[in-house]
């Protein structure tokens, strides 16, 4: 029986324990996108988790849809995050980088000047998301990527995974959920394109293999994971088949040796989705979502994933993992403060308590 304490290493990741912190949008970056002192404190103070993924990180303004999300594409950007890296490696803990590019799911409002929004395909996002005064407004109108674009925007994704590690990152997560343009590739409703990122699922899952073939020569294998969530409609998702989309994209990154799959595991129609994943990639497995300690730690006895990661237990436990070693009640998250609010950065966010402080 595997514990969930126990060390596990991810590809080339070694974690000390098998509880991840699931990436988080908590909107707190500074001018220029850069990732504020404030920023390092968070993740320093949550740095007791055998893996830190980052919140959602833009790899170029395009990539950007929502209001203060940091950046990985200038050198500002670059230092801001080694604070954070260099914080939680002293304290012992591992930190990758969520890469996210929101493709059409963006606020013209919440990017900079002239930035484009760009999708596979000219279908606007349906759900509104917040501007900058965190009022959910209309999304822009994304324009359709040429097929000779398509390398340009793999390449942004390598630059960005090669500036994470100079920043001091372990690796990279690349989002493929949540409705972002890798998702929005994979969709049937979102791809309607007619070339060969486009159509039959061969070809919708194209994007995605090729840019994780693209980040794991340019950092090793071992260092790239990647997130995906069958079935989620978020963001106006709705792929006709689920199944057939993730097993054929989990079948054709198997060989590519990543370090890890992070699954966010929704009800899905016919198969579960972590059987799907299970019977489709032979690789490492972080199983998320709706999990507390005794379900998680469930999951890792059964040997049905190596970790287990936690989002909003995060939030207002930053001693999480001690937590759970003790049995000790967790402390409540306060949504209001979710994303920023008030002015002031550190409430509900740098500010929730460790045992016994
Ligand atoms: C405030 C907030 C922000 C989030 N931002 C991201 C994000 O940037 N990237 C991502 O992949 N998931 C994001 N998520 C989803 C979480 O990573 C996680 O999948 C979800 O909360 C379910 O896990 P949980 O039940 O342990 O909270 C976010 C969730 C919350 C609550």
């Amino acid at each position: 029986m595997t514990d969930i304490f126990s060390p596990v290493k991810l590809g080339d990741i070694s974690l000390a324990n098998r509880i991840v912190m699931a990436p988080m949008t908590r909107d707190r970056a500074g001018p220029g996108d850069v990732p504020t002192d404030i920023m390092a404190d968070y993740y320093r103070q949550r740095a007791g988790a055998g893996l830190i993924v980052t919140e959602g990180t833009q790899p170029s303004p395009t990539g950007k849809g929502y209001w203060r999300t940091p950046g990985i594409h200038s050198a500002e950007q670059v230092e801001g995050w080694r604070k954070v890296a260099d914080a939680v490696h002293g304290e012992g803990g591992k930190i990758v980088m969520q890469l996210m590019h929101v493709g059409r799911a963006a606020v013209q409002a919440n990017k900079d000047e002239g930035a484009e929004t760009v999708a596979p395909s000219a279908i606007p996002c349906p759900d509104k998301i917040p501007g900058p005064d965190g009022v959910p407004v209309e999304t822009a109108m994304p324009r359709a990527l040429k097929t000779e674009e398509i390398p340009g925007v793999i390449a942004e994704y390598v630059a960005a995974a090669r500036n994470a590690v100079a920043a001091g990152m372990d690796g990279v997560e690349l989002h493929c959920a949540s409705g972002y343009l890798p998702m929005q590739f994979l969709s049937t409703n979102s791809n309607q394109r007619t070339d060969q990122y486009g159509g039959p699922v061969e070809n919708r899952i194209r994007f995605v293999v090729e840019t994780l073939q693209a980040l794991a020569e340019a950092l090793g294998p071992g260092r790239v994971g990647f997130r995906i969530c069958p079935g989620v409609k978020f963001n106006g998702m709705d792929d006709a088949d689920p199944h057939e989309t993730y097993a054929a994209l989990l079948k054709a990154v198997d060989g590519l040796g990543l370090a890890y799959c992070h699954l966010i595991h929704i009800p899905l129609e016919g198969q579960d989705a972590l059987d799907l994943v299970r019977s489709n990639w032979s690789g490492a497995i972080i199983e998320n979502g709706g999990l507390n300690f005794d379900k998680a730690a469930a999951v890792i006895e059964e040997d049905k994933a190596d970790a287990v990661s936690f989002g909003y237990l995060y939030i207002a436990n930053p001693d999480l993992v001690e937590r759970f070693r003790a049995g000790a009640p967790l402390s409540k998250a306060d949504r209001a403060n979710f994303y920023t609010g008030g002015g002031d950065d550190r409430k509900g966010y740098t500010d929730y308590l460790t045992l016994g402080s």
